[in-house]
């Protein structure tokens, strides 16, 4: 067991900023006023509350009001969705939504329940062997009828970057809404919401270095939305509760942080990015790179790995030698079922159940390139042998 942790799964999660728990401490301590309330402790809230929304309205190129805090990337991308199917279809706009095959679940899920459950038309467009979907693509498949357009900027388990703002261009004009999830963008790809074109995006705080369990989502000015959660008339009545001031200080802090730091966390995540892969395509045989080549997220290396039996040996022997990492699959236990992000990229099960997704962030150094590049390889020839013996 090695003493060094070296933490390679960024996509799924991100180490808070000491910066970031600072900010947030006053508001768990001292600091607990509600909002909403008029004495001083509110007013403090309230003015905590409104310099969050200004900092992350600044960090999207937004104005405040277009800002909703919510309890994560799932519920922003649900009200999105939600809000602005039931919204159009109520004003006489239509009833059809556009997604893609590798969109996550909390996107895809809820689109599939609205056509199963809620009388939408829905049509999931596939996307090529990269995961990259075209604007033809969506050009194609709007309908006079389209409410909503959702594409993710980048796909979570192998980093694919969507052509979103040619695509904003087209829904757009064709007067359809555009939804991006930009959860794995936050702080580290250009999220402004006017170069981006988007009607409605998607971030998430704890993949920037922020708190769990708060999320953004950006609304433009004038597109309808049902809220979700009803009750009070929190977030200008499109999300009630008494807002988390707590965590979405720290998000706020956290935005502020990550894109005053972007380009050069990109470069450096992009530089250990590169020889990751390029050291494990050379070292490991068998083995092919998962996602667009260039078009990808700085931080995110992900492979399939032919001849093993499953992932979770190679991630627990990773664990082992001190590395925390991800298949990216959603592999059970139970069964070797391959993703369906490498199911829809067309990639054989024999191969999808190999996948490793290595994800960076800007702790990380070349020692820990190092010190993977020096285990991985012997560690999938001894799994390989296993597969093989198990198998004979
Ligand atoms: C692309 C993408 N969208 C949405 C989510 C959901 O975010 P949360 O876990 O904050 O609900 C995630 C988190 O894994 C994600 O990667």
């Amino acid at each position: 067991m090695s003493s060094r942790l070296i933490y390679l799964d960024h996509a799924a999660t991100t180490p808070i900023h000491p910066d970031v728990v600072a900010a947030m401490q006053p508001y768990l301590t001292t600091q607990y006023g509600n909002p909403s309330s008029v004495h001083s402790l509110g007013r403090a809230a309230l003015a905590a509350l409104d310099d969050a929304r200004r900092a992350v309205a600044d960090a999207l190129g937004a104005t405040p009001r277009d800002i909703i805090f919510t309890g994560g990337g799932s519920e922003s991308d649900n009200l999105a969705v939600r809000g602005a199917a039931f919204a159009g279809r109520e004003r006489g706009k239509g009833a059809h939504l556009i997604t893609t095959a590798i969109e996550h679940h909390a996107v895809l899920h809820t689109v599939e329940q609205l056509g199963r459950h809620f009388g939408f038309t829905t049509t999931i467009l596939p996307v090529d062997e990269y995961g990259r979907v075209t604007p033809a693509q969506v050009e194609a498949a709007l309908r006079p009828d389209t409410v909503l357009v959702s594409v993710m900027l980048a796909n979570n388990e192998i980093g694919t970057l969507q052509p979103v703002a040619d695509i904003a261009r087209l829904v757009r004009r064709h007067g359809a809404l555009m939804h991006t999830d930009a959860v794995q963008g936050g702080g580290i790809l250009d999220i402004n919401v006017d170069r981006l074109g988007v009607d409605l995006l998607t971030l998430a705080a704890h993949k920037f270095h922020g708190p769990k369990g708060v999320g953004i989502l950006y609304v433009r000015q004038g597109t309808p939305l049902l809220p979700e959660i009803t009750g009070g008339s929190q977030e200008r009545n499109r999300r009630a509760g008494t807002e988390n001031i707590t965590a979405i200080v720290g998000a706020a802090t956290a935005l502020t942080w990550a894109q005053a730091n972007r380009a050069a966390h990109a470069a450096h995540m992009t530089r250990l990015r590169d020889r990751l892969i390029a050291g494990i395509l050379a070292a490991v045989p068998d083995t092919a790179l998962t996602g667009h080549p260039t078009q990808r997220l700085p931080g995110l290396a992900s492979f399939a790995i032919a001849g093993l039996s499953g992932a979770e040996e190679l991630l627990l022997g990773l664990d082992l030698a001190g590395i925390c990492a991800s298949s990216g699959s959603a592999c059970t236990s139970a069964s070797l079922e391959p993703s369906y992000v490498l199911r829809a990229c067309g990639l054989p099960s024999a191969l999808a159940v190999g996948s490793l997704r290595l994800s960076l962030g800007y702790e990380n150094t070349d020692a820990d390139v190092d010190h993977v590049l020096a285990t991985l390889p012997p560690l999938v020839e001894r799994l390989r042998e296993l597969a093989r013996l198990m198998q004979g």
